[in-house]
């Protein structure tokens, strides 16, 4: 990291003389609020008390974590819970769902453990709790930071009435490659979007107060850069600029250290040639140091003896490295409980080390008022309620994105669809699946709450609806090897395996002629092929399904696609031949409802891509924030370079560069018209532009509903900084809002710009904001092309 800095004394000293003379503004660092409660006096004193009756071997059990329930990553380790527990050799256990359970081995820690500490119980709750909502991807593309809100509102509820106050969420990785399947945890691309909903995924867990019977606290993961594995391979390693970390991949996770997030897991993968975690610079410079952070950071599940396959030191040495660079908690990893306490003994370990972790540890146990009340009462049985399913699929129609809605000869716009379309086919092995339309990541959801595509068209349609699968989500002989495999979540993968897609797929477009209309409802499977450890080379439909398409195309009947996956597939086919494509993402328990509000009209579409999706894998890792070249391809790139112009530029000789829909795009039923946005001031000297968070200029446009129908358009604006001392990418998105039209209605949106978003990271690693002009853009879709300019001035 350090390499890349050039300061000197000149440099400083130049940098001082410039912000006096307001060439510069004062430049900045990111330094996050502390979370009141961890820096609490009184919480820090009972700690203290606490810590100073403490053996060290209980110290250490404080750093320990087990899963002792099912395993969420390699083998979990087959010890006896009960008698560590009771005698305080466990702080945290994970994969523990349910009162019953919880409250088996709380009776233990604080009956029978000599101190009495309660045992804080962490879960992968991704999307949801009992009660499923769409995949954090799905949850992005809402552009709603209200609804993630509500999601983790909902889901911290539930969780904290099965004795979970800690859920491993959200997961704020940027991901900028579809291959890496865990994009669908994720809140795509773009640091801004993802930073907006960092924030409110932490306020909808924590609330602010973490005492709340119903708070949890947040785990921000993974800490840092997992995103950017290489090649989009699960658990490679990352290596980029610490320029590009900063300004890019750190973003979302300090704003959910900045909105108070308790706790940080560490990644996977090594950042620049040091593994995550147990690196230094990310873990106490950076988190610590700068953003002050004061909860505790929790490795990933075995992450900290997997430094040994690192090849960076042997058990002891690697627990060593990890302990003091600052990872306080070894998830599943069985070091830290067998091999610190003699290196301490040995003086090579520092107590005041393990110390320091526990503090940590121990200052959010006592947040979240687990020493007053560590048990949860069972409840009833949980049924999903009225009530909260009508939250599930608000959340899942605001997710739901239009890609495209061609004009069918004698029909108009195909969607929505209206009485004209008597018969519908409903085909595809999405349309009655209620496993994959759950999404990929719920431990405690139930696929039996699902309404499925299937059904909600039929309550609706009746006599209307005809139905044939079509084909499997995998040939047969995938599915086979999928059915047998048992998987850590409730159930393994998939639908029945059809035994002849050859056959099903000729049913299908028999059933299809006899209909006015065909919906497919085609995708990725979840299990297995989405989230963790499910990397893939090739982003088409999987199985027969393209073959599926291609024959109900065929028959030359208007056809509806409907997308159910956890990640931007390759629809290049499908975006040349099918009228109207709905990326409906995996919706959760009201996928059914959601996706037949938006083709029957009911609910007009408003999410917008939180990710470019690609022609072709090959363009992967594709982004719309590109940094500049010397060489910029303009115009038509799908034919061969005809002269050495329009060869010798950046671009393929087989492919555009542009995304097949790029990010921010979404489209409705109406059509949104902008006016010109304006500046309320077209010059700022530099020097007014400070670190305070206040805005300095307003950027306005007037957006007007033109179509006949309601409607919410996710409105967009981006900047480029164009003379800047480090070269800035092409455009950046600085500010959104959701804003609903009447037929005819114009608003006005307005957007407040300052420090926060003009800002940059120098050479010295500081952010600053210098004399320059800027380009802004604001539009419906990263594409946008109202455009007005705004000048920095000295
Ligand atoms: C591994 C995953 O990377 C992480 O996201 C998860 O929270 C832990 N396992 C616990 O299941």
């Amino acid at each position: 990291m350090a390499k890349l800095r050039v300061t000197t004394v000149q440099s400083r000293v130049l940098l001082v003389v410039l912000v006096l003379f307001g060439a510069v503004s004062a430049p900045g660092q990111d330094r996050a609020t502390p979370n009141p409660q961890l820096a609490s006096k009184e919480i820090n004193s009972r700690v203290e008390t606490l810590l100073k009756q403490m053996t060290l071997e209980e110290k250490i059990g404080q750093t320990v974590q087990y899963s002792a329930g099912f395993a969420t990553g390699p083998s979990a380790s087959k010890l006896t819970y009960d008698e560590l527990v009771a005698k305080g050799q466990v702080g945290s256990m994970l994969n523990v769902v349910g009162a019953e359970k919880t409250n088996h081995y709380q009776h233990i820690a604080m009956e029978k453990s000599r101190l009495h500490i309660p045992i804080l119980f962490g879960l992968d709750v991704i999307h949801g709790h009992r009660t499923t909502f769409p995949v954090p991807l799905a949850i992005a593309a809402s552009w709603d930071p209200g609804a993630a809100e509500t999601v983790a509102r909902v889901a911290a509820e539930e969780s904290r009435a099965d004795g979970i106050a800690w859920v491993f969420s959200p997961m704020v990785d940027i991901a900028r490659d579809p291959r890496w399947g865990r994009i669908i945890e994720s809140d795509g691309e773009d640091p801004y979007l993802s930073s907006a909903l960092a924030r409110a995924w932490v306020k909808g867990y924590q609330q602010g107060d973490l005492s709340k019977p119903d708070s949890v606290a947040a785990c921000v993961k993974h800490f840092a850069a997992y995103g950017a594995v290489i090649a989009g391979r699960d658990y490679n390693t990352a290596d980029m600029s610490e320029l590009t970390l900063r300004q890019v991949y750190l973003k979302p996770y300090y704003a959910a250290v900045d909105a108070g997030a308790a706790t940080v897991m560490t990644s996977f993968n090594s950042i620049n040639g040091v593994p995550a975690t147990a690196n230094p610079f990310t873990l106490t410079q950076v988190l610590r140091k700068e953003w002050h952070f004061d909860g505790f950071v929790v490795s990933d599940w075995g992450a900290v003896a997997e430094l040994k396959n690192h090849a960076i030191g042997d058990g002891p040495t690697v627990a060593r490295k990890a302990l003091e660079a600052g990872t306080d908690m070894d998830m599943e990893g069985d070091l830290y409980g067998t091999v610190i306490a003699a290196q301490v003994r040995a003086g090579k370990i520092p107590e005041s080390v393990v110390d320091e972790a526990v503090r940590r540890i121990l200052r959010v146990k006592f947040a979240l008022g687990l020493f007053d009340h560590p048990y949860t009462e069972a409840g009833p049985a949980y049924a999903a309620t009225e009530q909260k399913r009508e939250i599930a699929r608000k959340v899942a129609d605001e997710t739901m994105v239009l890609l495209k809605n061609d004009p069918v000869e004698g029909v108009g716009a195909l969607l929505p669809l209206t009485a004209k379309a008597k018969t519908v086919a409903l085909i595809g092995p999405m349309a009655d699946d209620a496993l994959d339309l759950l999404g990929a990541w719920t431990v405690a959801g139930n696929k039996k709450d699902v309404i499925t595509l299937k059904s909600a068209l039929q309550q609706r349609l009746g006599d209307g609806l005809l139905y044939a699968p079509g084909c499997g989500l995998l040939s047969g002989e995938d599915e086979s090897v999928l059915n047998s495999v048992t998987f850590t979540g409730p159930e393994a993968s998939v639908n029945q395996t059809l035994p002849d897609d050859s056959k099903t797929i000729a049913e299908a477009v028999e059933t299809a002629r006899k209909a006015d209309v065909a919906i497919l409802a085609l995708g990725e499977p979840t299990n297995w092929m989405e989230g963790e450890a499910a990397s893939r080379v090739h982003l088409g439909f999987t199985g027969n399904q393209e073959k599926l398409l291609e024959a109900v195309v065929a028959t030359g009947k208007p056809v509806v696609l409907v997308v159910v996956a956890g990640r931007p597939l390759e629809l290049t086919w499908a975006a040349e031949h099918v009228p109207a494509i709905l990326e409906a993402w995996s919706p959760g328990i009201e996928a059914g409802p959601a996706v037949e509000d938006v083709l029957f009209g009911d609910v007009n579409p408003s999410g917008k891509l939180p990710s470019s999706f690609p022609r072709s894998v090959g363009q992967e890792p594709l982004y719309y924030a590109q940094s500049p070249t010397g060489r910029p391809a303009h115009g038509d790139l799908s034919h061969l370079p005809r002269n050495a112009a329009e060869k010798f530029v950046s671009r393929y000789m087989d492919e555009q560069n542009s995304a097949l829909f790029p990010f921010g795009w979404g489209l409705s039923y109406t059509r949104f018209t902008y006016g010109t946005p304006t500046v309320d001031r077209a010059q700022v000297p530099v020097r007014e532009i400070v670190d305070d968070h206040r805005p300095v200029v307003t950027v306005s446009v007037d957006v007007r509903n033109t179509g006949s129908v309601a409607g919410t358009e996710v409105v967009q604006m981006y900047i480029r900084d164009t003379e800047a001392s480090m070269e800035q990418p092409v455009r950046e998105l600085k500010g959104f809002t959701r804003v609903t039209l009447a037929p005819g209605e114009t608003k006005h949106a307005t957007f407040p710009l300052g420090f926060d978003e003009l800002n940059f990271y120098n050479l010295d690693m500081k952010k600053t904001v210098e004399p320059t002009t800027y380009d802004i853009w604001v539009g419906g879709s990263s594409l946008a092309t109202a455009e007005t300019k705004l000048k920095i001035v000295e």
